[in-house]
């Protein structure tokens, strides 16, 4: 019996019983009680009654090609694949492995569960089974690292972009690259380059986003976050959300890749979370303190210091905070 009959079954949130999973499957109750089993371990929580049988905590929708495909609109002649895995460690990972199997710009893997997702700066990426979106993304660049500047502020303006067209207001933008909901963290992008520092390199673009966060896993995040659900106070369709994903993230990198960050300065800044906010910005060894002051038009950040004298911040392993604010 594969995890995805019972998923299947499941996925309604109602009450089945075991008899019935045995019949749909083939296989005894002491089977059905294993996959049960199984379906904890991916972080889903079933519950059991006596009589009435197994029911998950909330309906779930699975990840479905034929589903996100209509959300995909003028973007689906730029993705040449769509891969979604059921589990995997990363789904940056899987592209990575792409880059090598020589694929083309737009390859795009979702996956229901990450063993190992990662976020920027060492993190974990909380990853629990159908919760959540995670998605990676390759394209393939001619003009070196100088042809990425400002590329993840382009990615969060088109995930911004996309929320706004599932129905998510006030949204915000903390560079470098988080999408936050009043102050709170509802999608993260980790992009990590491969290839030639002045020539062809290629890029992947990992992009989670909160959907409906088990309130299990949710003690593991150690940031103010939410998920789409508690704003939207319903259920979200998970295809919508990632067929619209794509759709954003793709015409936004073609367009990035013939005009770079100039085409979305404009946009970015009307979204800054921290402009004219005290801040204190921590690299490795080092912390400022001063004024943000938006960005330049590569999307380095504008840091106005206590002398007055402005400097330019470059992504990387930065973290900043507002001074009035607890955490990153
Ligand atoms: C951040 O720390 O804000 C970045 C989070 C990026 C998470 C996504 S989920 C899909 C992709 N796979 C990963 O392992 N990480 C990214």
């Amino acid at each position: 019996m594969s995890i995805e009959t019972i998923l299947n079954l499941l996925a309604d949130g109602e009450f089945h019983s075991g008899s019935e999973i045995g019949e749909a499957s083939g296989v005894s109750r002491a089977a059905v009680w294993k996959q049960i089993k199984k379906l904890e371990e991916l972080g889903l929580q079933p519950e059991s009654v006596k009589g009435k049988g197994y029911r998950l905590a909330y309906p779930i929708d699975l990840l479905d090609p034929a589903k996100i495909q209509p959300h995909l609109g003028e973007a689906h002649y730029l993705l040449p694949k769509l891969e979604i895995l059921q589990q995997t460690d990363s789904t940056n990972n899987v592209i990575q492995q792409r880059i090598l199997d020589q694929a083309e710009s737009g390859h795009t893997c979702l996956a229901e569960f990450q063993t190992a997702g990662r976020g920027r700066r060492g993190r974990a990426w909380v990853s629990p089974f159908a919760s959540n979106i995670y998605m990676s993304v390759l394209w393939r660049f001619s003009g070196g690292a100088a042809a990425l500047e400002g590329l993840s502020l382009a990615i969060g303006v088109a995930i911004v972009d996309a929320l706004r067209e599932a129905g998510i207001a006030d949204l915000e933008l903390k560079w470098p690259n988080d999408v936050l909901h009043q102050g709170r963290k509802l999608a993260g992008i980790l992009l990590e380059m491969s290839g030639d520092a002045a020539g062809p390199c290629a890029v992947v673009i990992g992009i989670g986003v909160n959907v409906h966060m088990p309130k299990q896993q949710a003690a593991d995040i150690d940031q103010p976050w939410v998920d789409l659900y508690t704003l939207l106070n319903h259920q979200v369709s998970r295809n919508q959300i990632a067929g619209l994903l794509i759709r954003h993230v793709l015409v936004t990198l073609k367009q990035f890749s013939i005009s770079g960050f100039s085409n979305f300065h404009k946009q970015w800044s009307a979204l800054d979370a921290f402009y004219d906010h005290e801040v204190q910005l921590s690299t490795v060894g080092q912390t400022l303190h001063g004024i943000a002051k938006g960005v330049d038009h590569t999307g380095a950040l504008i840091l106005e210091l206590e002398d007055g004298e402005q400097k330019q911040i470059n992504g990387g392993e930065v973290s900043l905070r507002k001074v009035s604010d607890a955490a990153d």
